[in-house]
């Protein structure tokens, strides 16, 4: 299962974006918002931590009118690696080498053809499991097992 969540801002991508998910067969999750009306994006991003926190998503996507409110906001919580995106190499990058488990994206900035794109990438790029990473994980200073 993948969680899912925006603001207002991020909305309109966010529906587009189950959408197109749903067709490559993925099972989503969507934990809000549910209209364009102005809402706090710290309220939807903690849904998410928290589903994929308490393993009933295996992964996040968070989006916001830049991606920057949601990435801040589920870096504060322990044991979230959220990486904000704008392109596909840091989509894979950021799963090989960060083991990211929430993908932001900013939905004023990255276009819905390439948001899916990265989407994609994001959701089937395993973690390379590579001990360097392993290591610079743990440095982060969380308990982190691969
Ligand atoms: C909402 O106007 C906007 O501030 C929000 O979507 C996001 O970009 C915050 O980082």
């Amino acid at each position: 299962m993948i969680g899912i969540a925006s603001d207002h801002g991020g909305y309109a991508l966010k529906k587009d974006l189950i959408a197109h998910l749903q067709k490559k067969g993925y099972e989503i999750k969507d934990y809000g918002c549910d209209s364009e009306e102005s809402c706090d994006y710290p309220d939807y991003a903690k849904k998410v931590t928290d589903a994929v926190l308490s393993g009933e998503c295996e992964k996040g996507i968070l989006l916001c009118g830049t991606g920057v409110g949601m990435s801040i906001t589920a870096n504060k919580v322990e044991g979230i690696r959220a990486a904000l995106c704008g392109d596909t190499f840091s989509a894979e990058a950021t799963r090989l080498h960060n083991d990211s488990n929430v993908l932001c994206l900013g939905a004023r900035v990255t276009g819905p053809e390439l948001a899916f794109k990265i989407a994609e990438i994001f959701l089937e790029t395993d973690f390379s499991g590579d001990e360097r990473h392993v290591r610079r994980i743990g440095k982060i200073g969380e308990d982190y097992k691969a």
